[in-house]
């Protein structure tokens, strides 16, 4: 990360804590590392990016309904699903400093490292071997490639490395009251497992025909043994999964309808392509067909935001063998009795969240008309999913404007989430608009006394113009349903 780009990111951190956004989680104890904590436009902007995933899944798609499963599970679950066995990075400490680092952390940032030097082509190669050695599982390859490229702990500056090893991320705890009676059971990792063993509940109860989807939302936890870059990569998080169940032999084509739909929702919030990119992975978990990740450009590189995966008929074949129930559909158009291969699209709602404060904050130097400059920072939010969509100012707080406005919140807030103040100069309340990213900020004067008309200011261009007070209401729908 260069340090212009630093500086951005750390930035946008102090201003989502800042403007109640983010909090680090128990702040009064000097927080909890890796676990924050969402302020009142935080909780807002959070319900919105997880209710526009939502509709998009299930009710634009009449094949694909929801559930909610509990975060606890019976531990056979993570058994099957090769958790308890397999969910484990590659990890590796530094002898000196004791620090511990995920081995294709260490690499990747050196390749960025190698990239801001210009030398594109090292670094393209160093990724390139590191992918070929972890498919290979090859971990005394990967820590010769780390001392070949004089790779050093950032703590101690030292290259006195020890063996790579695995570790598990998955928290364990106890249901039960009597310690030695108690089953160690887990805190679900991924909510996909929720959706897998609830598949025939689903289908018969809802009466789904594949091709169908099961979608849910929910938290997930992961002892990442790397938690940094804020909440990018945090030990309790959300997940919106959706797990998509289809005929064998047809995966191919959903995989690619999946991979193609993703990135058109992102690009529906009006966030530009160039942010965007695939990465088809190289390395595949050995029941996977394809897997990819979409990208994003965060101002520390490209990194995953949601996963794009043909799981086979791995998950539901596992649990049909360790719970001993059949986990099977018949299909009547082929007379068929079959366990149906999934597609999954899995994305983080607190990388969403980043990704959307990431796009939208802008430090914006305004030009004003006696040639001096101005500047503000604004949150350039999508409409859709902006934390408050309009807020009401009367620019006095005498004179009946007030009793005006409060007719407009009245009118308005039934329908989408307002913001109402009277307090400090007009431009000043503006500003504070622009920060939470309100996008219709409307004005209540003398003026509209006389005629009913207001101001109405838009926070990207603030361009304001008079409209009907009468038309607010309409005129900001339309732009945020
Ligand atoms: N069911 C598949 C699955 O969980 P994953 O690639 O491990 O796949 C999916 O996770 C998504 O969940 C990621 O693309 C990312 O957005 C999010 N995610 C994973 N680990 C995370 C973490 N520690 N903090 C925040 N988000 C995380």
């Amino acid at each position: 990360m260069s340090i212009q780009q630093d500086n951005q990111f750390q930035a946008i951190i102090s201003h989502a804590k800042e403007y109640g956004f983010v909090f680090p989680s128990s702040e009064i104890y000097d927080g909890l590392s890796a676990v924050y904590d969402y302020g009142p436009y935080g909780s807002e902007l959070k319900k919105n990016i997880r209710d526009y995933w939502w509709k998009s899944m299930t009710q634009m798609h009449e094949n694909i309904v929801g559930i909610d499963a509990a975060i606890f599970m019976h531990p056979t679950t993570w058994k099957a699903s090769g958790h308890v066995d397999n969910f484990s990075d590659p990890m590796i400490d530094n002898k000196d400093s004791k620090k511990r680092y995920r081995v294709d952390h260490l690499l990747e940032a050196k390749a960025d490292q190698l990239r801001e030097k210009g030398e594109q082509q090292a670094a393209d190669t160093l990724l390139a071997s590191m992918d070929a050695l972890l498919a290979a599982e090859d971990f005394a390859g990967l820590k010769e490639l780390i001392i070949d490229q004089k790779i050093v702990c950032s703590v101690s500056g030292t290259a006195n490395w020890t063996d790579i090893r695995q570790f598990n991320l998955m928290f364990s705890t106890q249901l039960g009251s009597v310690a030695e009676d108690a089953d160690t059971i887990y805190l679900r990792p991924e909510t996909a497992q929720g959706i897998f063993v609830n598949f025939l509940n689903v289908q018969k109860t809802a009466r789904m025909k594949i091709p169908f989807g099961i979608a849910q939302t929910g938290k997930a936890f992961r002892n990442e043994i790397v938690a940094r870059q804020f909440i990018f990569r945090m030990r309790e998080f959300e997940q919106m999964e959706m797990q998509f169940f289809v005929r064998p032999g047809t995966e191919g084509e959903w995989y690619q309808y999946w991979k193609e739909a993703r990135l058109q929702w992102h690009l529906s919030l009006g966030i530009s392509k160039d942010k965007y990119r695939y990465h088809d992975h190289v390395k595949l978990a050995h029941y996977a067909k394809e897997a990819c990740d979409i990208e994003f450009e965060f101002p520390f590189g490209f990194k995953e935001v949601e996963g794009i995966h043909s799981r086979s008929d791995f998950d539901l074949t596992q649990h049909q063998l360790y719970s001993k129930k059949k986990m099977q559909y018949f299909d009547t158009e082929i007379n068929q009795n079959y366990v149906p291969y999934v597609v999954e699209t899995s994305i983080g709602l607190d990388r969403m969240f980043l990704l959307v404060m990431a796009n939208a904050y802008e430090e914006e130097t305004i030009a004003k008309e006696d040639g001096t400059t101005d500047s503000r920072v604004v949150m350039h939010i999508p409409a859709k999913i902006a934390p408050v969509k309009l807020a009401v100012l009367p620019l006095t707080k005498k004179d009946g404007l007030p009793e005006l406005a409060r007719e407009l919140m009245d009118e308005c807030k039934p329908y989408f989430k307002c913001f109402y103040e009277e307090k400090d100069a007009i431009g000043k309340r503006y500003r504070r608009q622009d920060a939470i990213g309100t996008p219709f900020c409307v004005t209540i004067d003398h003026q509209t006394k006389e005629d009913q008309t207001v101001t109405i200011r838009y926070r990207d261009s603030m361009v304001q113009e008079r409209v009907l007070m009468s038309k607010v209401k309409d005129l900001v729908l339309e732009q945020v349903m």
